[in-house]
């Protein structure tokens, strides 16, 4: 038998040695003027430069190389740049995220001293941005100066009347911060209401203290801001509907260890008294309505873990999500389950209050009338938590406050009218992540298997929180959440209603995961 491919595998593997014995030297040397440079200014410069949110500039040569090796730690984890959705469950319209390959680059760098390269090479430096960008907003108005001197976080809402004496429609908004140092995130609310003003009344500081939302059940989430976010554009023909006479509120996170630091944000709103689709940013996985094993109460020195179900009347276009817990929240998670079908939404694998967001989709979702939005919550009350705001723990139920728990994700969202699915967002090539890790399988057990009797029962590593039994040929079953059974302390699924044969057991787990092992019903 003859060998024709015998010469090139030979060839081949001698550069595979030739690379493993010389190493880098082979390969191209990373520099900052031409690989490093533009990565920092694409993705960190709008947090990392003087006047910025963050703790230091990555402006210019010194200050990278400086800071060489704990930017490569940073981006080795993906705790920087901040950005809390999981990639491999939903990729997202502009998203800030970094590939594979940049990961690398930067990790090489830095191992190499971190050389500067051919400066005449490197991209300008960043300057920091003052200014709207929105051109011919409506509205435009400013909160009152308000110092800001805090040793914790502090989360104030400042009222601004809109002034609309007519019904209107937002299309664009923008939020300006007046202080880029100290202004981490704003949520944007609009009130009809008098309870902001009471608030803002009885707060002798300009504004109101107020953690989780405005302190009025009307609020309605109309707008998210964190640095660097460009203005929200409404998609052609479709507005948020703002009832005249409200107010906008705007809810603004300063971060600890501020000292005398003065801060004016501004929001520019364009709006038309012109009727359009009316676009709704409303909370469809909700603690307060939809929860199947509410209510959202989590006892001291337990974890549990909830799950919503919201099923639809109607066809929906969505647009964007902006998922929301407190501090004891840990992992949040929404999907849409038609029939067989399930389309990821949003999964938020390591919850983080201070990285709060708005997802835009590329190209917006579409959800069949008939479908259900699940969401799943996962909540920490033990001192393993190091967010917990109580130590000791203590129970922790839904409301408002900083040591109060919620459970929601806002959906921008309206009827579905055919041609919705084309109006894309984002048209940039999606950036390789391939050979990011992907999170280790669970330990799982599931027994009696073969089953005989009148229940399954299931012990896991990470809690199950919804199964789904699929017969031989693919067809589900049976689905649901498991049960725990109180006084065997154990969780399990009944099967008195399965009948004999083989099936596969899908679980899903509080961490987003989902596993499947095989069960015979004798
Ligand atoms: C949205 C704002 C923002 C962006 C974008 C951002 N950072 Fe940060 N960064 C911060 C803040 C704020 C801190 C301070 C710690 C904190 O609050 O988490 C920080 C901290 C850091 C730290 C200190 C160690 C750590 O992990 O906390 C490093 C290193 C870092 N950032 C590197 C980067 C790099 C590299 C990029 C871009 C690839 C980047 N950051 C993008 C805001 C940002």
């Amino acid at each position: 038998m003859n060998r024709p491919s015998k010469q090139p595998i030979c060839s081949a593997w001698l550069l595979i040695i030739m690379n493993l014995v010389f190493g880098t030297s082979l390969a191209q040397t990373i520099t900052w003027s031409e690989h490093i440079a533009p990565i920092l200014y694409d993705n960190c410069t709008q947090c990392h430069i003087d006047g910025g949110i963050a703790p230091f500039s990555l402006v210019g040569y010194d200050k990278a190389k400086n800071h060489a090796n704990s930017i490569a730690a940073a981006t080795q984890n993906r705790s920087m740049p901040p950005w809390p959705a999981d990639p491999k469950y939903r990729r997202y319209a502009h998203e800030r995220i970094l590939s594979t390959e940049e990961i690398e680059q930067i990790s090489q760098w830095a191992n190499n001293n971190a050389p500067q390269g051919d400066i005449s090479k490197a991209p300008a430096d960043p300057k920091p941005t003052s200014g709207a960008s929105l051109s011919q907003p409506t509205l435009s108005l400013k909160m009152p100066n308000y110092t800001v001197n805090t040793s914790s976080d502090e989360y104030r809402c400042f009222v601004l009347p809109s002034g609309f004496t007519a019904d209107q429609y937002l299309t664009a908004i923008e939020v300006v911060p007046g202080n880029r140092k100290v202004v981490h995130h704003v949520l944007v609310f609009y009130d009809t209401s008098g309870i902001p003003a009471q608030k803002d009344q009885a707060d002798p500081k300009p504004g109101y203290l107020s953690f989780g939302g405005t302190g009025s059940p009307t609020s309605q989430l109309i707008g998210v801001y964190v640095p660097g976010q460009e203005p929200y554009q409404f998609p052609d023909g479709l507005g948020a509907k703002l009832l005249k006479n409200g107010s906008i509120i705007l809810q603004i996170h300063y971060p600890s260890y501020v000292q005398n630091e003065v801060d004016s944000t501004r929001v520019l709103l364009k709006t038309t008294t012109e009727t359009l689709r009316n676009m709704i940013i409303a909370p469809a996985v909700n603690h307060a309505q939809s929860l199947q094993n509410g209510p959202l109460y989590i006892p001291a020195d337990q974890t549990k873990t909830f799950v919503s179900k919201f099923s639809l009347n109607n066809t929906l276009t969505v647009f964007a999500v902006a998922p929301h817990m407190h501090l004891v929240g840990k992992s949040i998670k929404a999907f849409n389950v038609n029939g067989k079908d399930t389309i990821p939404i949003v999964n938020i694998p390591n919850w983080d209050f201070h990285w709060q967001r708005t997802y835009i989709m590329r190209q917006p979702l579409i959800f069949a009338k008939g479908s259900t939005i699940w969401g799943e919550g996962y909540y920490d009350n033990t001192a393993q938590n190091p967010n917990n705001p109580n130590s000791p723990p203590v129970a922790v139920s839904a409301g408002e406050g900083t040591k109060d728990e919620m459970m929601l994700v806002y959906f921008w969202v309206a009827g579905f009218v055919p041609g919705d699915e084309f109006k894309i967002v984002d048209f940039t090539p999606l950036k390789n992540i391939s050979t990011t890790k992907i999170a280790k399988q669970h330990w799982i057990k599931i027994y009696p298997n073969p089953g005989r009797g009148n229940q399954l029962w299931l012990e896991s590593q990470n809690p199950c929180i919804a199964y789904s039994v699929f017969d031989a040929a693919g067809k589900i079953v049976k689905s649901g959440v498991p049960l725990y059974d109180n006084q065997l302390s154990g969780t399990m699924i009944p099967t008195a209603d399965i009948p004999a044969g083989y099936y596969q057991i899908m679980m899903q787990f509080a961490d987003g995961q989902r596993q499947s092992q095989s069960w015979i019903k004798n």
